[in-house]
């Protein structure tokens, strides 16, 4: 049995999102496989917080709107500049505006669609411009793009389409050996969600129980996910142990989708 090492020696990733979260635990898991890592992020603060719990790893925080497709094209060039070509980018910078369908604000609306279908546009864009044979592609989407939430269309309807974005990028990239996956988290212990929590003890307490009032299932794994779970899926799929795995939507949500 031949070894296979799951990052090239010194690869580099762009990873969005990263100064909280989901992102931050995927640019630490990076860090920590020795990957160089641009971090983006609009909070420069966060990003600073996020690049000192990697550690001391080779980074590089670029403050950035992912809605920006100047900015973004701008941030790969950065760090293609300062770190190296660039081999891996994972799209994790999203928002979360829910509403019920008759309540929906219409500037939240167009704000979620130039984040979370806008910013994933421009990775992926720049993944295809720029990204080498062997490169890949993670972008996270949600369990609510597969299946209905309510309060969720906004969200679900950008996830959704974000997913559509990606097979369809994984398709045209797969002539030239870049893979494009997909991570779709369920409920996951980050601020995007604790920000919701007035009551964290109940707020988790239902969530686990579910609430057949919403159809909501319930977690039936029993646990809500912490940021590493999700990160974990993220670079397994990026990295070359998944050699053979492109246009794929994962779900890492404890059976909650079921
Ligand atoms: N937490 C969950 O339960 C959950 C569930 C399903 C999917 N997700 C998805 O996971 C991803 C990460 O979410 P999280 O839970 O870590 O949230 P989070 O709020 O902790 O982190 C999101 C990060 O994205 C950044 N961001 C937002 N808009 C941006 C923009 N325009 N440009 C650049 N950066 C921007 C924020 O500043 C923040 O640092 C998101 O795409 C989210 O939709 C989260």
């Amino acid at each position: 049995m031949f070894e296979r090492q799951d990052f090239l020696p010194g690869s580099v990733a762009v990873v969005t999102g990263a100064g909280s979260g989901i992102g931050a635990a995927v640019a630490a898991g990076l860090v920590s496989r020795g990957v160089a890592v641009a971090l983006l992020d609009r909070d420069a603060a966060a990003l600073a917080a996020s690049v000192a719990a990697c550690g001391g790893g080779r980074t590089l925080a670029l403050t950035v709107d992912v809605a920006d497709p100047d900015a973004v094209r701008t941030a790969f060039a950065a760090a293609a500049d300062r770190l190296g070509p660039v081999r891996h980018a994972v799209a994790a910078a999203g928002i979360l505006r829910p509403a019920p369908l008759t309540e929906i604000d219409p500037a939240d609306f167009c704000a979620s669609w130039q984040v979370n279908v806008g910013g994933v546009l421009h990775l992926l864009q720049e993944s295809a411009r720029t990204l080498p044979p062997g490169g890949s592609v993670v972008v996270v989407t949600s369990n609510a793009a597969v299946v209905p939430r309510t309060s969720m269309a906004t969200y679900a309807a950008t996830k959704a389409a974000a997913a559509a974005l990606t097979r369809v990028a994984g398709l045209e990239l797969a002539a030239v050996g870049v893979r494009c996956n997909m991570v779709a988290p369920g409920t996951t212990a980050t601020p995007m969600l604790q920000a919701l929590w007035t009551d964290p003890d109940a707020a988790r307490a239902q969530a686990l129980a579910g609430e057949p009032e919403k159809h909501r299932l319930g977690i039936p794994l029993g646990r809500i996910a912490d940021p590493e779970d999700i990160a974990d899926t993220v670079l397994y799929l990026l990295s070359q142990q998944a050699r053979h795995i492109t246009m794929q939507q994962l779900v890492v949500d404890g059976g909650a989708s079921l």
